[in-house]
């Protein structure tokens, strides 16, 4: 059966693009905690990265170890019954298992909430059910843009399990990029014109370099929250 968010199915933009590679970074987020001595977003040009800093937020250590414990145990038994999917190359997604949630038991519950009262506006519809993608340690998310029909203007994630990079290019200019180090129980958040304008992407393990940096995936975990269209 396929889920709802499956079905949601984002819109695929597969981007060609020569990177070049450029070091600057930002710490403008207010929420922008340094990572092993990093800042957490990297770009094409500081002004990208200045355009966007409200629009893209990283928040290290967004929940504890304890909290990331407590998302796990109430997951893992479900997720551990579905088979990932390889064989979809069509897909956005590959090497992935995902589920939908409705109701979590009262930790879960409390981190939720804030994620949801950090990110959305207030009294913004949010889609009821959260999205959970377990991404294998080989799968990645390839370019895409969520449907605007079914999700509305902000997106947020929490990480689990391990480090990664999403990285956004934008849809009409490829040159403008950003790259998002992820670290494992952080939350980002999309907004606007980083979620519509911008295709975001997870790296696969081999490409999962942060400013010339390897960045190990391993299997991957997010928690994502949308709000819907107004
Ligand atoms: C998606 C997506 C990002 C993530 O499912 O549409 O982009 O952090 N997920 O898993
Ligand atoms: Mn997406």
């Amino acid at each position: 059966m396929k889920l709802l968010l499956a079905a949601i199915k984002r819109v695929q933009k597969t981007v060609v693009r020569t990177r070049r590679q450029c070091r600057l970074s930002s710490r403008a987020n207010s929420g922008l905690a340094p990572h092993r001595g990093e800042a957490l977003i990297s770009g094409s040009s500081w002004e990208l990265v200045q355009r966007l800093g409200t629009q893209v937020e990283v928040r290290a250590a967004f929940i504890t170890e304890e909290e990331e414990g407590a998302l796990l145990r109430e997951l893992e038994p479900g997720l551990r019954k579905k088979r990932y999917e390889f064989d979809h190359w069509d897909d956005a997604i590959h090497g992935y298992r995902e589920t939908e949630r409705v109701s979590w038991g009262a930790p879960c519950e409390e981190i939720l909430q804030r994620v949801r009262s950090l990110a959305f506006p207030e009294g913004s519809p949010l889609l009821g059910p959260v999205h959970v993608l377990d991404l294998d340690k080989t799968g990645y998310i390839k370019p895409h843009i969520d449907s605007v029909k079914f999700c509305g203007s902000t997106i947020a994630g929490l990480c689990l399990l391990s480090d990664s990079i999403m990285r956004l290019v934008k849809e009409d200019c490829s040159k403008e990029w950003l790259d998002l180090l992820l670290p494992r129980r952080s939350l980002y958040i999309l907004r606007d014109e980083a979620r519509y304008n911008f295709t975001h992407e997870i790296l696969k393990d081999e490409e999962s370099v942060f400013n010339g940096q390897k960045v190990p995936r391993h299997r991957r975990i997010s928690v994502i929250c949308r709000n819907l269209p107004s």
